[in-house]
């Protein structure tokens, strides 16, 4: 370890954030009632421009009126180049009592877009005595994203976690796709006349987990657009997991469970860091540093590893 330890991240379950318009009020309480661990109800690209307004005002109520249980209850706000973002932090700190938990600003481009909303938080924080800090998420979904996540990652304390936006990341990219995450029909390689499937968000999304890791961050997979592959939900939720992302985007009710059965970890996998971590112990108090478990090399590293998923399952068993 360098001579700075990494930093642990935000104490919180976060498998599955789950999506709402704000401009559909009557799914507000089937997303409080759903399993997801965070809700983001949205103010952005999910609503038209003539229905902003009414949005503002319905997630403004809903904070108030629905009983959000232990969620992270989380609002998207409207990117910093649209005339609506300052109201959207004004209105919702001011109107809406003390229960929400943090904002989403998306279309992270660059460190200052976070100090200016940080800056307007704090200060409407201030005039009403807010006595919870609002927390940030940030997504990551732009070149100039991608390419300033780690000043990004370090902007404010109040930033808890960052999600990868492929939609208009892939925009920005100019990448040749309108799908949103997952395999990618031209993304490929031949060998002995055979396809060979590439995954093209994989550098954004070891990106942000390295940025998110060295300063504490929780890393999360942003949307799957395709809501009736299933399997192709599943293959991309699993490789985040395996990349080291805490969670995963559900833009429909039916990618809930998908996300929160990826993301907890199985009982296969936790009895298996149990066991490494006791043979481990074993092997610590004959003064070992290394050992064998089932055939293969096991040492101080692989605490830290099978610590990481008895970790991460303990903190989601306590809190469901
Ligand atoms: N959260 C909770 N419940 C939802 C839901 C959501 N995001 N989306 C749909 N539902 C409910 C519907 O009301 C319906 O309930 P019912 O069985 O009681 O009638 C049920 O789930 C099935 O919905 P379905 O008819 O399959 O979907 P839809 O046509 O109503 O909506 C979408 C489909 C994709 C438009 C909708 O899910 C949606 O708006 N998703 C979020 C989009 C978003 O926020 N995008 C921004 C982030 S990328
Ligand atoms: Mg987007």
């Amino acid at each position: 370890m360098s001579f700075k330890n990494q930093p642990t991240p935000p104490i919180r379950p976060n498998r599955c954030q789950l999506f709402g318009p704000g401009s559909r009020p009557e799914i507000f309480i089937k997303m409080a009632k759903s399993k997801a661990d965070v809700i983001n109800l949205d103010l952005e690209d999910s609503v038209s421009l003539k229905d902003k307004s009414i949005a503002r005002a319905n997630i403004i109520n809903a904070i108030k009126d629905i009983d959000w249980g232990t969620k992270t209850l989380s609002v998207r706000i409207n990117g910093l180049d649209t005339p609506f973002w300052y109201t959207d932090i004004i209105d919702l700190i001011n109107l809406s009592g003390n229960r929400l938990d943090q904002i989403l600003i998306p279309k992270v481009g660059c460190a200052s877009d976070v100090y200016a909303v940080d800056a307007l938080v704090t200060a409407v924080e201030k005039n009403i005595n807010r006595d919870r800090q609002v927390k940030l998420e940030l997504i990551i979904e732009s070149a100039a994203g991608i390419t300033n996540i780690n000043k990004i990652a370090k902007s404010s304390p109040r930033i808890e976690a960052i999600s990868l936006g492929a939609a208009d990341f892939a925009a920005s990219m100019g990448m040749q796709t309108t799908g949103i995450g997952g395999t990618q029909k031209n993304y490929y390689m031949v060998h002995e006349n055979n396809k060979y499937w590439g995954d093209p968000w994989h550098w954004a999304q070891t990106s942000i987990v390295a940025a998110c890791r060295a300063n504490g961050l929780l890393p999360v997979d942003g949307p799957f657009g395709d809501f009736s592959d299933d399997a192709g939900f599943l293959a991309q939720a699993q490789r985040s997991a395996t990349l080291g992302m805490v969670g995963k985007w559900a833009i429909h009710p039916k990618q809930i469970e998908l996300a929160n059965i990826v993301f907890t970890p199985s009982e296969e996998t936790v009895s298996e860091a149990k066991e490494i971590l006791s043979v481990m112990e074993l092997a610590n108090a004959k003064g070992e540093g290394a050992t064998v478990y089932k055939g293969r090399l096991v040492d101080i590293a692989s605490i830290k590893q099978a610590r990481v998923i008895v970790d991460q399952y303990e903190m989601i068993s306590k809190d469901s």
